[in-house]
This record gives structure tokens, sequence and C-alpha cells, in this order.
């Protein structure tokens, strides 16, 4: 029996016979050819059937077989440079053809299709090609994430997906009955960070988030997921240090581990992506960008573009806003020092200086904008004490928080990125609608 392998180790087995086991990608066929592009999960190699190798029956069913059959296909592996697929370079000579399943007619075909009803078929989407692309680079990069979060002296440490108060923003909150008592979805890990990061000092909590803000843009997930990191004795400017570091370590390892799918499926400019693969990142202050946005503003022609350009020093930002600077950048550029009052009642006051917190958010370049939140935090008992009474958050339910700041409270920092976002950018996505599995939308909870 002819070892069963992998499409992606196809070149280690040139002049073997070997067996592949996967989905029939797409078929061409003529007279006594028929051409089959086979895809296993881990690739796809084009598989040439000879009339003449196969048995009539085998033959007539590899002519015939239609989109996403699933078969088995044993044949000898030919070194062609010209051969199509992925990696490439190889083909099967078939000498044997099995059929598993034939798949009825297939809903999505190579023909172009709206982008709601490959949504709608999203179950089935998952196998094309570029959200195949997509969906492996997502892995990757949760990977290098974690693994040099693990390698550095982080601590994972889980965080509650239930909880009984809000973390972020009170207004956005999925609420849940549990029990008869009211509870919500988290919208970060992050107060619980808090209490970990003093017990081990360096963490990091990695899960779903759920935001029920009724946001219907290419940024906006209602279920994300978020990296959070949360570190004892850390300053505004080691959080940055930090930040550039690991996603200057995320998109290396994506270059060097997807650069294929990068350029020949997602056709994906690489420079942009070369650029942000070396640390430092520049730095901005918040008073900074109002004032190069404000330029800007006035240096433009288009009364429409400058519309969505105005900004007044104490309003957040909004797309048209990062996306302009982003556009002054060829790099993520760090934002930080926003007014306190757009940004969540945790974040430290400047010294001297309390209208800005010591807050950083750092936006992607090309447009892409934010993809990472973070902040120093209060830790001054009376401090935090206050802002939780102005922004009237119920004590009750913040207690333990509170504690934190009686029991050895320390300076710290952490912050979080949106894996979506990260994903979107580093594969030059239109929406993040595409960099998860099965996304949630304003107006889509199926399949
Ligand atoms: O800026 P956010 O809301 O920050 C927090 O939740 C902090 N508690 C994190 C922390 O300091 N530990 O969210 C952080 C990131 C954003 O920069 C963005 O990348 C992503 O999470 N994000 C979203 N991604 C997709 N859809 C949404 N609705 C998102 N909201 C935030
Ligand atoms: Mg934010």
């Amino acid at each position: 029996m002819p070892p069963v392998i992998s499409i992606a180790d196809i070149a280690q087995h040139d002049g073997q016979e070997v067996t592949l086991r996967g989905w029939v990608y797409n078929r061409t066929g003529k007279g006594k050819l028929s051409f089959i592009k086979l895809r296993d999960g881990s690739g796809i190699a084009q598989c040439v059937a000879f009339k003449g190798d196969l048995t009539e029956e085998q033959f007539e069913q590899a002519s015939k077989v239609s989109q996403e059959s699933s078969v088995v296909i044993t044949g000898v592996v030919k070194k062609d440079e010209r051969a199509p697929g992925f990696p490439g370079g190889y083909e099967l000579s078939v000498k044997a053809f099995e059929v598993v399943q034939m798949a009825h007619e297939y809903p999505i075909t190579p023909k172009e299709h709206g982008p709601e009803f490959l949504m709608d078929n999203r179950h089935l989407w998952v196998r094309s090609s570029r959200q195949w692309a997509i969906l492996r680079i997502r892995s990757t990069i949760i990977n290098a994430l974690r693994s040099w979060l693990d390698d550095n002296g982080y601590l994972l440490v889980d965080t509650p997906i239930i909880t009984p108060a809000a973390g972020e923003n009170t207004t956005d909150l999925f609420k849940l009955d549990y029990f008869g008592e009211p509870a919500f979805l988290s919208q970060t890990g992050q107060l619980y960070n808090e209490a970990n990061m003093m017990a081990f000092g360096k963490v990091y909590c990695f899960g779903p988030t759920f935001r029920a803000e009724k946001s219907k843009t290419r940024r906006h997930l209602i279920e994300f997921w978020m990296l959070e990191p949360e570190m004892a004795y850390f300053s505004l400017e080691d959080l940055m240090a930090l930040e550039e570091t690991l996603l200057a370590h995320v998109i290396q390892t994506v270059l060097t581990k997807h650069r294929a799918e990068l350029t020949d499926i997602l056709e994906r400019d690489l420079a942009p992506l070369e650029r942000a693969a070396a640390a430092p990142y520049p730095r901005i202050s918040y008073d900074e960008a109002v004032q190069r946005l404000q330029t800007l503003a006035a240096q433009t022609d288009d009364p429409e573009q400058r519309d969505l350009l105005k900004i007044e020093w104490g309003e957040d930002f909004g797309s048209p806003h990062e996306t302009a600077l982003t556009q002054m950048f060829d790099q993520p550029v760090f934002v930080y020092h926003y007014p306190s009052a757009v940004k969540a009642f945790y974040m430290q006051p400047v010294d001297g200086r309390p209208e800005v917190c010591r807050s950083v958010d750092l936006l992607a370049p090309e447009g892409y904008g934010e993809i990472t939140g973070g902040s120093e935090r209060i830790w001054d008992s009376q401090l935090i004490e206050e802002r939780v009474a102005t922004i009237g958050l119920p004590r009750e339910a913040y207690a333990w928080y509170l504690d934190l700041r009686k029991f050895g409270s320390v300076p710290h920092a952490g912050f979080g990125l949106g894996v979506e976002r990260t994903v979107a950018w580093v594969c030059g996505l239109p929406h993040v609608r595409e960099t998860i599995p099965y996304a949630r939308l304003l107006n889509r909870k199926y399949p």
C-alpha cells in the first residue's frame, strides 16, 4: 500500500507512489485526460488522470466527479515546474481513483458571488483558497503572539467569560439571566488580569470578548478574540516597547511562514509588512495627532473630505481620522495620552495634566487604524474609588477590583490586541468578517 501523505509534503515524495485524500477543488478534462485539482486542507495539488492508466469505471468517475466531492487518489508524484497548486511544482499521475461521496451541486462556483451570499454559505466558503489562506494566517498570528509571551516570562491565566460587571463600557454589554440574577458576557479580561498580575507578575489572557454596541463598520465584530497582557511595575513606555517587539515578531513569523499565501493567494503587497517587521514604531501624542489632522483638513480642497477630517481637541478619533493618521506614517504608529473623557475609567491620569491619561492606541498602517488599546492603570486606592463613584458604577460589583489597590498596589499597565483587526491588516482585507471562521455581526449570527 502506498503511503497516505499530505499535499504540503508532496515535494518530499518526488517519483514515489502515494495516496492523497481530500476534496475536488476543480476539474477540467479533454478526451482521454482528466485534470483534478485536489485539496486536502494542507494544500492543493493537480492530479492528472489518463484513461489508459485507470480501469474504465475509475476513469469514468474521474472525468465526471463533481466539485467538492470527497475522493481518495493514488498516483505517482512528478516534478513539473508549471504544475498549478499550492505549494505547486508537483503533480500526481493518477493510478487509482475512488469517490468517497459524490457531492451535490456545489453552491460556490469559480464565478463571482456577493459577500452576503458567501457569508450565508460560510460553512462551505471556508474551503475556498482565499479563506483557507486567511484562516491559516490567523492561526499563525495567534500562535506567534502566544508563544512569544510564553517564551518571555508571561503566564497565560484565563479570565471568565460570564461576569457580574462591565469591564470597559456599560452601554455595550450583553445581558444574561444568571439563575434569576443579571450577569454579562465579558468585554475584556482586563480587570481579572489586574488581579492575576499581582499574583504572577506578567500575565496574559486570550479569549473571545463580546460587544453589544450597534456598530456596523468594517472594523467591528460583536464577538471577537482579544489577547490581553498585563504587567506589574510597567510604565506606558514599557508598554509601547512590548507592543512593538511583539507585533514585529508576529509579522516576521507570518512573513517567514506564509509568504506564498500572502503573495500568490491574497495578492498582498509585502512592503508595508516588511516595514512593520522591525521595531521601533513612531510615537505621537494625541495633541500632535489632532494638530496634524487639523493641518491636513485645512489643506484639503474637497469639502466633503475636509468635513470628515474635522476634529476638536477632546473628541475621540473616528475611522476617517485614524485612516488619515496612519497614512502619514509608513509603519504602525502609537498615539498616546488621549483625553481621559474618551477613555475607560481605570486609566491613570497624566501627572499635572489630569485631562489626559496614560493611554496608548497602536494604529496599523494603510488606513487600518486601531489594533491595540492599552494604558497605565490607576493604582491609587482613593483615586480609583473616586472614579468608580463618579461614573456611577455599582461599588459592590467592583469591590474585589478595588481591593487590589489596598493590598500591595503597584503601578501597572496592559493592553488588548484585537486578533481580527490584526488579521485584516496583515492579509490586506477590506472587512473583518473574513478574519474569523464564523463572524458575529450586527445583522448576522448564521451559520
Ligand atoms: O480598545 P479596547 O476596547 O480595549 C480593551 O478592551 C482593554 N480592556 C484592553 C486592555 O487594556 N486589556 O479593545 C482592544 C482592541 C482594540 O484595539 C481592537 O483591536 C479590538 O480590541 N476591538 C475590536 N475588534 C473587533 N470588533 C470590535 N467590536 C472591537 N472592539 C475592540
Ligand atoms: Mg480602544
